[in-house]
């Protein structure tokens, strides 16, 4: 029996001393100390002992649990010790590496221009106003003095959400007008910066989605000077003294007189090139006297009041602004176009 447990004794120090976990560590502990352990059931055999060997045998038996528990004990604490030495380790933070370099975005120049227009307008006392861009066509057309059947009502140039052509994702900017005159007191000067939208094949020169600045001056006695010393202004802030506009006699429904503005091209200074397709000038907005009909819809006395307004393209002041050829590159967000503004 002396012979078992010194068997025991070796093989079972062995393997506490070669575990490499705590879960194996945990397995040798029931397999040699545990109820049915190894050690147990040599000692339940003690009972064949004589008497004269069993407090021998009893003796080397207790010190062979001994020797067990510490060892196990020690192992334990090793091992623990080395995990958390390995934790530690694995998390330790290298603050002498150089931190990810994190890439900031730039300005859209169509944000960019915008700014600058709207600096110019607030400069001048003008308030920013906001409309919807899901629109009745009410007031997409009808109450801007566009009559059922007008052509630009058509289904061909223009998102509707119903059947029954009543709502619509807004054609201009022009609706915020209607809604502006209906809600505010006067006199009104605001200008309305936002997306528009028409059925437009992608080119070099159209989207389906646009951006315009709509403009609104109601007041006593504005006449047609208002709007060119104003429009003359705005183009001088944005490009400099020295560009050149043209007032062109235009028609739209919802002002009298009207007219479109141009700006002579500045790529070939108003010879004529592919950039201005040999026009020599870039139509930048269109604008005009407000109708005394729009005026009267909304309940403003047109024998009292007078305005003016405008929508402004800002993609074209955009291109303009900074010589690009072709709109596409606006909507693109290629940050290595971008970055170059
Ligand atoms: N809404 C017109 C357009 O989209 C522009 C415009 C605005 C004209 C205000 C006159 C007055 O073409």
């Amino acid at each position: 029996m002396k012979k078992l447990l010194q068997e025991l004794r070796d093989t079972s120090l062995g393997a506490i001393e070669n575990a490499e976990s705590i879960d194996v560590l945990e397995n040798l502990r029931v397999r040699y100390l545990g109820k049915k352990g190894e050690l147990t059931a040599i000692l339940k055999q003690m009972g064949q002992l004589s008497e004269a060997e069993r407090p021998v045998i009893g003796q080397f038996a207790n010190e062979l649990r001994e020797a067990l528990t510490s060892a196990l004990d020690a192992k334990r604490a090793e091992l623990t010790e080395k995990m958390l030495d390995r934790k530690l380790r694995s998390e330790t933070i290298d603050v002498t590496i150089p931190g990810k370099t994190v890439t900031v975005g730039k300005k859209h120049p169509n944000n960019t221009v915008l700014d600058e227009a709207k600096d110019f307008f607030i400069g001048l006392g003008f308030t920013i106003a906001e409309g919807p861009e899901i629109e009745y066509a009410d007031y997409n057309f009808t109450k801007l003095n566009h009559k059922e059947g007008h052509p630009a009502r058509d289904r061909q140039d223009t998102f509707y959400f119903t059947d029954d052509d009543r709502i619509l994702l807004r054609t201009q900017t022009s609706p915020v007008q209607v809604r502006v005159m209906e809600t505010q007191s006067l006199p009104i000067r605001i200008i309305s910066p936002g997306r528009v939208y028409r059925k437009d094949e992608v080119d070099a020169t159209h989207s389906p989605m646009f951006h315009q600045i709509e403009g609104l001056v109601v007041d006593k006695g504005i006449t047609m000077g208002d709007l060119k010393g104003t429009l003359n202004e705005l183009v001088r802030y944005l490009y400099g003294d020295d560009a050149v506009t043209r007032f062109r006699p235009h028609h739209f429904p919802f002002t009298e007189p009207s007219c479109e503005v141009d700006v002579q091209c500045f790529e070939c200074g108003g010879k004529g090139c592919r950039v201005c397709k040999g026009e020599g000038w870039i139509e930048i907005l269109g604008a005009g006297m407000v109708h005394p009909n729009v005026l009267e819809g909304c309940g403003i006395d047109s024998r009292i009041y007078s305005g003016f307004a405008f929508g402004i393209g800002l993609e074209r002041l955009t291109l303009r602004r900074f010589n690009i050829s072709d709109m596409r590159l606006l909507y693109e967000n290629d940050v290595r176009f971008l970055n170059q503004f």
